[in-house]
């Protein structure tokens, strides 16, 4: 049988001795005969985000997604909205808050990223990439305050392990994740006094349709970097369509989720783990020259 909010938070508190305790409470408190809690998935409609709203469903929780198209899953409540687009997204959170007098757990999923060198990418598409990876989730967290200052609550914000390890020709990806890393680090500190956790999650290459939206310049425009243009963009399609099943990484944001206390930032999977604790020990130079390499650079 599925556990649902509250059976998984006991399980954990057998584990960790008592430790989550206090999620035990705020969770049973939801399910005694109150409404169900509910939980938005911001880019939920593919992918990571996709998989982490139908682990939801199946914990419990109403799930209402927020992306352009429609998530493929009946059970999902979906509101459209473009996050680039005038106040869409807030109106979109308001509307699911409206609906289920609750928001009790975020999950911030929606992702876009580039390949042009520093040089020659257009400062349009870079405050566009910003805009979906970084200024839409620091708009979603805003969006979800009055509900989750009134109980508590859980924000999940998809980073990435290239937030440790820049990506060769796409740094502005790297730099919005980077900023993610820091906005979660901030707002914990702020946001400590309502019972809202927030944590980055850095997944590692993982095998979705992300890898054939990247919007990467065609040759002419990235003049003499357009051979090791090329060069990383393999590398890293290899990386993530030879990396984690998204339904595995989905599966590890949701149990940090039913935690009393989820991490501040973590990698997903064993290796990337590994990475991570790699980034934070080697020397710098060292770091980059193991980076240079993954992206035959
Ligand atoms: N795949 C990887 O290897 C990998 C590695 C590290 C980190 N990540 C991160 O993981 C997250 C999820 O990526 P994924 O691999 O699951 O990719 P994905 O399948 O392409 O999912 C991206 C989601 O973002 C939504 N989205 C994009 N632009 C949007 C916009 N303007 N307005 C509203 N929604 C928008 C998409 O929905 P619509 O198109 O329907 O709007 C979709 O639901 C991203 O933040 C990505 O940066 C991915």
């Amino acid at each position: 049988m599925e556990k649902n909010v509250t059976e998984k938070n006991t399980v954990s508190d057998a584990k960790e001795g008592g430790k989550d305790r206090r999620g035990e409470r705020e969770s049973a408190r939801e399910n005694r005969g109150g409404p169900r809690p509910a939980a938005v998935v911001v880019g939920g409609s593919s992918g990571i985000g996709l998989e982490v709203a139908q682990a939801l469903l199946s914990k419990g929780y109403a799930v209402v997604n927020i992306s352009r198209s429609v998530a493929k899953n009946e059970r999902l409540r979906n509101i459209t909205a473009d996050i680039t687009q005038g106040e869409e997204l807030e109106h979109a959170l308001q509307a699911a808050g409206a609906e289920y007098g609750n928001i009790s757990l975020l999950v911030y999923s929606a992702g876009f990223s580039m390949a042009a060198p520093v040089e020659f990418a257009r400062e349009t598409d870079i405050r566009y990439l910003f805009e979906v990876n970084y200024f839409g989730a620091l708009r979603a967290v805003r969006g979800v305050l009055p509900y989750m200052k009134k109980q508590g609550g859980k924000i999940f914000l998809i980073g990435s392990l290239g937030s440790l390890y820049p990506v060769p020709f796409d740094s502005f990806y790297s730099s919005a994740k980077a900023a993610l890393d820091m906005l979660v680090k901030g707002a914990r500190t702020e946001l400590r006094r309502y019972g809202i956790t927030l944590t980055a999650v850095q997944p590692g290459g993982t095998s979705t349709s992300f890898t054939f939206k990247r919007k990467v310049y065609p040759d002419e425009e990235n003049g003499e970097y357009a051979k090791d243009v090329h060069k990383a963009v393999a590398a890293l399609g290899n990386m993530e369509q030879g990396g984690m099943d998204p339904q595995v990484v989905a599966g590890e944001i949701v149990a940090q989720a039913l935690r009393a206390n989820p991490a501040v930032t973590f990698a997903t999977g064993g290796k990337n783990k590994v990475y991570r604790m790699m980034e934070r020990l080697l020397p710098e130079k060292v770091a980059e020259y193991f980076n240079n390499k993954r992206y035959n650079q």
